[in-house]
């Protein structure tokens, strides 16, 4: 932090208002002295996510994300602090100081691994184009793919050797560990070799234009017909999207998800350049969310096998959390949307897109295919199916719509369907409003703060509440620090990560003694962390702790100390019956 610059980073902050960061991420509405909306880091369907615009941090009650701007942009555009701050000041056009911090070590290496991959695919096109090509190229022919097709998506192709591209990239001057860095390589105790050999290789490019990684996919018979870059600091299946870069700006106002890579392609080729695709793993909330930023709408175009429709059943309830409007396209006649291009053409895809039925349609669809209505036991089950799904619509107009369907094709009457859909609403209400109470209390208890970054709280709950009060005392009075060290010593702590926050936070506080100590959470602590110490500020028991309370706090908190060097840990038992206590009190 101190590489920034105290005075750097204090007018970032008055140039960056946390409110209007966030709102580019997340629709806020104002409620009394906050902002609430929807967190973009869990999936939730009432808002716990409020952001202060006095204190400039937001805060999940929900997940305990929580941070200042910088803590916010670092989690949600998966940045290091110091690439957060640069992010930050490009927004609004401010000169970045040079400093150190900024070639953090990570920072280094994430850059290193997107230029390696970009030096990457160029070897791999420009082999591909090459006299080596020859076969590779006959192949993507055959499936009909373009020239500007071929450039555009930048594919290339992955000789049959087990050190082209090494060699190639050691002669660019990168060394064994960068290759192990960037995922382009496996090793083995016998030695390090191309991970990609023998396959027609597709760039994975991110919203950003950076090349993230690739999708290799064997042009002989291989077990593992598609082969993706290793995870690493680059690379994350779960949170990007093939052919966003392209999709992104497309004018269709929706997205259209696809299974593979080929499907993608031969999409675009058609014209359908709203096509995109998860990276060889089930569609992910984080990938979702992603859409969410440029969509409201995505028409999801799976595979029509047995997978297929499972993977659209899980996409579906993914895509619905995130208040995405939900479409869905069988392909019939033809495995999957790039077969059926091949087969049809663009104008029957077309047709295809127009007749596209929504998610209910398509539940209602898939739950009539099971069932035989001729035989009274199983036209039973599959009302009773149907009106499950009904339950969840919140228009009672479109169930209207819905229930005469019904009616119509199991020949019930509309008065009985209507009747028995009001029984289903109203135990769909009791479970919400269930699971409901039970995020109010875990919320006012604290229980279920973040167990990884405080293992031990678990087990020394009173020990840990005590000591995250007088964390919460520093971070809202920080001018009694004298008067809170003098009270409170470290060895006073009973768990590490409480300790290691508060001796670190009484020091930095010493060196800076005019920042606003939540300001300085962002650069001293993990993302993850910094959420569960705001949490310690807005904590209910943490509020009602006024600046005069240390001495009340710290006799507590050396109580608890020596009942714990008394008893040692709480037995599970004991830990039990702790909690059920508590929750006994909560209500
Ligand atoms: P499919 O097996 O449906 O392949 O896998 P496809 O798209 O029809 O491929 P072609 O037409 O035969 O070339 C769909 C997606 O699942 C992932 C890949 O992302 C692929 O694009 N996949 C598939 C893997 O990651 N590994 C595999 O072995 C197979
Ligand atoms: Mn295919």
């Amino acid at each position: 932090m101190a590489a920034f610059g105290e005075e750097f980073l204090s007018e970032l902050r008055n140039r960056c208002d946390i409110v209007s960061v966030v709102s580019r991420y997340v629709e806020l509405k104002k409620s009394s002295s906050s902002f609430v909306g929807l967190c973009p880091f869990h999936n939730e369907k009432t808002p716990s996510f409020h952001v202060n615009p006095a204190k400039q941090f937001f805060y999940c009650f929900g997940c305990h994300a929580g941070g200042d701007v910088i803590t916010f942009v670092m989690k949600i555009e998966n940045l290091t602090y110091p690439e957060a701050v640069n992010f930050l000041a490009e927004s609004v056009g401010m000169h970045v100081p040079k400093s150190t911090a900024l070639d953090s070590e990570i920072s280094l290496l994430r850059k290193k691994i997107l230029e390696m991959n970009r030096v990457a695919a160029r070897f791999f096109h420009d082999t591909l184009m090459s006299e080596k090509g020859g076969v590779a190229l006959e192949y993507i022919k055959k499936r009909g793919l373009l020239p500007t097709t071929v450039a555009r998506f930048g594919i290339g192709y992955a000789p049959e050797s087990w050190d082209s591209l090494i060699k190639h990239m050691q002669s660019k001057g990168y060394s064994r560990d960068d290759l192990k860095a960037s995922g382009l390589v496996s090793t083995t105790e016998r030695g390090m070799f191309d991970r990609f050999r023998n396959r027609v290789m597709f760039p994975i490019i991110d919203y950003r234009n950076n090349v993230i990684g690739f999708g290799g996919r064997a042009l002989a018979d291989d077990p593992a017909k598609y082969l993706n870059t290793s995870e690493n600091i680059v690379f994350r299946k779960g949170e990007n999207l093939y052919a966003l870069n392209h999709a992104r700006t497309n004018k269709l106002g929706s997205l259209i998800l696809v299974e593979g890579y080929m499907d993608v392609i031969s999409l675009h080729q058609a014209g359908f350049n709203a096509a995109v695709a998860t990276l060889g793993t089930a569609l992910t909330p984080n990938q979702a969310r992603l859409m969410k930023r440029y969509t409201d709408k995505v028409i999801i175009c799976y595979d029509s096998d047995a997978a297929g429709k499972n993977a659209t059943r899980r996409a579906i309830e993914i895509l619905k959390n995130v208040d995405i409007d939900v479409k869905v396209v069988t392909v019939t006649g033809g495995k999957d949307p790039d077969e059926f291009i091949k087969a049809h053409g663009a104008d029957k895809f077309r047709e295809l897109l127009d007749g596209s039925s929504n998610d209910v349609e398509y539940k209602l669809g898939e739950i009539s295919f099971k069932y035989n209505l001729n035989i009274d036991s199983e036209k039973a089950a599959c009302v009773r199916e149907y009106l499950g799904v009904l339950s969840g619509i919140r228009s009672r107009v479109e169930r209207e719509v819905y229930i005469d369907r019904i009616a119509r094709e199991t020949g019930l009457t509309k008065e009985n369907l209507t009747a028995e859909l009001e029984t289903y609403i109203r135990r769909r209400a009791r479970e919400e409003k269930k699971n409901e109470e039970k995020k109010a209390y875990s919320m006012l208890s604290g229980a279920d703060r973040n167990k990884n970054v405080n293992p031990e709280a678990q087990r020394n709950l009173s020990a840990a509440r005590a000591e995250e009060d007088v964390i919460s005392l520093l971070l809202n009075f920080p001018q009694k620090l004298d008067k809170i060290e003098k009270t409170v010593s470290p060895d006073d702590f009973v768990t590490d990560f409480n300790r290691k926050v508060y001796t670190v936070l009484c020091e930095k506080l010493k060196e800076n003694p005019s920042e606003e100590p939540q300001f300085m959470l962002s650069s001293l602590f993990e993302p993850d962390e910094v959420g569960v110490l705001i949490g310690y500020i807005t904590q209910v028991g943490a509020l009602s702790v006024d600046g005069d309370e240390i001495d009340a706090v710290a006799e507590r908190l050396r109580s608890e100390k020596k009942k714990k060097e008394k008893s040692g840990d709480m037995s599970d038992e004991g830990f039990q019956n702790y909690l059920e206590n508590l929750k006994k009190k909560g209500k």
